[in-house]
């Protein structure tokens, strides 16, 4: 796909990775774009670069507007690899070329390159470039999605460039989302939204209601906002906003998730009658089985529902150990808002209900104790016992939500 103008002088130079399927262990049924964008003015800037792998298509795409020799200005918003790995192919092809950076940017840079070579100006929130007729605006964003990372704001375009934030792995024809949503759906790219926040942004919630604070205290009008990854936002920018911050408010649908795992389909068994008593006290449920599921789908899950159930066998004494995983990525991710319980079956001496509970106090969540535990194979009064268990905890669930 060649380069496409997103606003006068402004061009989208990126690449669609159709066959991206794992994005550092993140599944992306979808694919991906590598967007990075150019500015056609008295200095011919580039805002990011792509991953390696995709130089060619980026180089071609300048090529469509400009000799890539004329770049005057790189912008390094983040030093990801999705976004920057393909610099020293476009230094080779404008060696003078200044680069724009923030300091903790240019560590990452002379780690993955010899950077001494090159020209470079470090900045910070609140330095400006003037590219002739435009002034692109830096504001650091550290932490979103790395330490270095910042976006760039094009003042007379009201033009956000905002990096991983606002993305979405979505490889398509469309640019924009009033031309993805007229292929699919608003549904579509608000589950792409959602997936994902909830895979790679989900700990820096505080820092997102933080940052998107400061914007508005700067007065920044914003008509377009242009991510890194997936669909531009030039319909409704409105839109993406205010999910980032329902989404860093802990905004969550009043629904009890089970997420189980079993070794003889008996903590399997359990969540039929568990389900069915979440169900009885009026509360929505889903179940997920581990091995059956890709991480980040139940991540995504987990993330949009207000409370989790998890079923795990006890094996040697411990929690069944793609739970323990999936519970360990969970604390990484450090969920707030979130109410959780366990459940599960053993056959010698029980443990992983408790271990997962204790797991997921670490995590952060809020955990209903005790647990539940059935000893081998749930029979007729460990199934009404079940029902029980799920009914009371989904009763639980519905006061909790209200708090939010
Ligand atoms: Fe798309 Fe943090 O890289």
């Amino acid at each position: 796909m060649g380069a496409l103008e997103i606003k006068p002088g402004i061009f989208w130079v990126g690449a669609i990775d159709w066959a991206v399927r794992d994005f550092h262990g993140y599944i992306t049924p979808n694919g991906t774009t590598y967007n990075n964008y150019l500015i056609k003015d008295k200095h011919i800037t580039l805002v990011d670069t792509v991953k390696h792998d995709f130089s060619d298509y980026t180089i071609d795409n300048i090529r469509d507007i400009v000799d890539p020799a004329k770049i005057e200005n790189i912008v390094i918003n983040h030093i990801e690899n999705d976004h920057m790995t393909s610099i020293d192919r476009i230094m080779a092809l404008a060696p003078k070329a200044v680069i724009y950076i923030t300091e903790r940017g240019k560590k990452g840079l002379d780690r993955f390159f010899d950077a001494s070579r090159w020209n470079i100006r470090l900045v910070k929130t609140g330095d400006t470039l003037s590219t002739g007729s435009k002034t692109i605006l830096f504001l650091e964003t550290p932490m979103l999605h790395w330490p270095d990372s910042m976006m760039s704001y094009v003042k007379e375009d009201k033009l956000l460039i905002s990096q991983d934030g606002f993305g979405q792995h979505i490889a398509s024809t469309a640019r924009f989302d009033d031309e993805y949503c007229d292929q699919y759906s608003i549904t579509a790219l608000e589950h792409a939204v959602r997936d994902y926040y909830a895979n790679i942004l989900m700990p820096f919630g505080p820092l997102i209601k933080a940052k998107l604070a400061e914007i508005q205290k700067l007065g920044l009008e914003i008509d377009m906002i242009a991510p890194d990854h997936g669909i531009i936002w030039r319909k409704d920018p409105g839109k993406i906003v205010k999910m980032y911050l329902d989404m860093a408010n802990g905004k969550a649908d009043l629904r009890v998730v089970i997420i189980y795992d079993t070794m003889w389909h008996s903590t399997e068994h359990m969540t039929i009658p568990i389900m069915e008593g979440i169900r009885a006290a009026g509360v929505d449920v889903e179940v997920i089985k581990l091995r059956s599921t890709p991480m980040s789908v139940a991540v995504k899950r987990f993330w949009e529902s207000r409370a989790m159930l998890v079923g795990t066998p006890t094996l040697n004494n411990i929690m069944f150990p793609s739970v323990a995983e999936f519970l360990a990525h969970l604390r990484g991710l450090r969920p707030r808002n979130r109410m959780a319980g366990a459940f599960g079956s053993f056959g010698w001496g029980g443990g992983a209900v408790k271990e997962a509970c204790e797991e997921m106090k670490k995590i952060g969540l809020d955990v209903v104790e005790p647990g539940m535990e059935v000893l081998y194979k749930p029979g007729r009064e460990d199934e009404k016992s079940c029902f029980e268990f799920g009914k009371q905890f989904a009763e639980k669930v519905i006061a909790y939500h209200q708090k939010f």
